[in-house]
């Protein structure tokens, strides 16, 4: 079978098991097996596919059709531009977390040279904090998550982009460990409330890691404690970015008023008009 029908069949199969975006999943898988990029994929249309690659393709779709995401069968995941390496010890980075990515490089615009300390707090992978880096060769970075198993995959990602000289990562609880103030704290932590995690599709609740989706009873318990450990960990001047949950901005907005009186809050959509961040403006003395 060429690769143009191969596509169209696993697509069609995607769809029918009610899998979103199917043929980017097909897409994904076919790559894979091909180890070729996008642009070789289109390339190839007219390839005739060995049989050695349609068995391989038709386990990989087998895995899933029964829920496996495809990131994790694969290996990898793009996040703004960046190909990081992912396993289920951390959660898939979401596109939509690109934007807190965007918000830190808008307050870095018009900063000069000195050096910019940037804390991640829930690394996982390391997006956030590989982006940011790559982007801002001015940021030191740390990169903190309270998972060991997260932080090998961050390391693994760290070192892949020569980042260790720029990237601290550190094993700790929020800013408990935090070695110095920092400029802007960036954070996607875990906002799911813990009732809803059941009723997510397979893809999530079976094979994401709890600990990086469970926000507690209200979804805003992890959040709220980083909230609450904040004062004098950020420099006058500097930013809070939180990404929330669908819903949980008035919530967000009356903790943050109660521990950070003095701050200006902004919120930010996403493309799906869903208010996904929070940037949280500290005064300047
Ligand atoms: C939603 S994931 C975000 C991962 C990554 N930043 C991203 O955007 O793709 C949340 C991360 O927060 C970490 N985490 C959960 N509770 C934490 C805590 N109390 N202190 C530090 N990290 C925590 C989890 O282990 C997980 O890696």
């Amino acid at each position: 079978m060429i690769l143009e029908s191969t596509f169209r069949k696993y697509t069609s199969l995607f769809k029918q098991q009610g899998i979103p975006d199917a043929a980017d999943e097909a897409r994904v898988l076919i790559c894979h097996v091909l180890k070729v990029d996008s642009a070789g994929f289109f390339a190839m249309f007219d390839k005739h596919l060995t049989d050695a690659e349609q068995s391989a393709l038709s386990a990989l779709a087998e895995r899933r059709v029964s829920g496996e995401p495809s990131a994790y069968i694969v290996g990898h995941r793009e996040f703004y531009g960046i190909d990081l390496f992912v396993d289920n010890r951390v959660l898939i980075p979401r596109p939509e977390t690109e934007l807190l990515v965007e918000e830190v490089l808008e307050y870095s615009r018009g900063k000069n040279a000195a050096p910019l300390y940037i804390a991640d707090v829930g690394t996982g992978s390391g997006a956030i904090a590989i982006a940011l880096a790559l982007s801002l060769t001015n940021a030191a970075i740390f990169a903190i998550d309270i998972s060991a198993a997260a932080l090998e995959v961050a390391w693994r990602n760290v070192c892949r982009y020569g980042l260790q000289g720029r990237i601290s990562l550190l094993k700790g609880n929020l800013l408990s460990l935090l070695p110095r103030p920092v400029d802007v704290v960036v954070a996607n932590l875990p906002y799911i409330a813990e009732g809803d995690l059941q009723g997510l599709p397979v893809e999530v609740s079976c094979y994401e890691p709890d600990i990086a989706l469970n926000g507690g009873g209200d979804g805003a318990t992890v959040i709220n404690r980083l909230l609450r450990q904040v004062r004098g960990k950020v420099n006058p001047g500097g930013i809070v970015l939180l990404e929330i949950g669908s819903g949980q901005q008035s919530k967000i907005f009356k903790m943050v008023k109660r521990v950070l009186p003095d701050s200006e809050i902004v919120l930010r959509e996403d493309l799906a008009g869903i208010k996904r961040v929070v940037k949280i403006i500290v005064p300047c003395l």
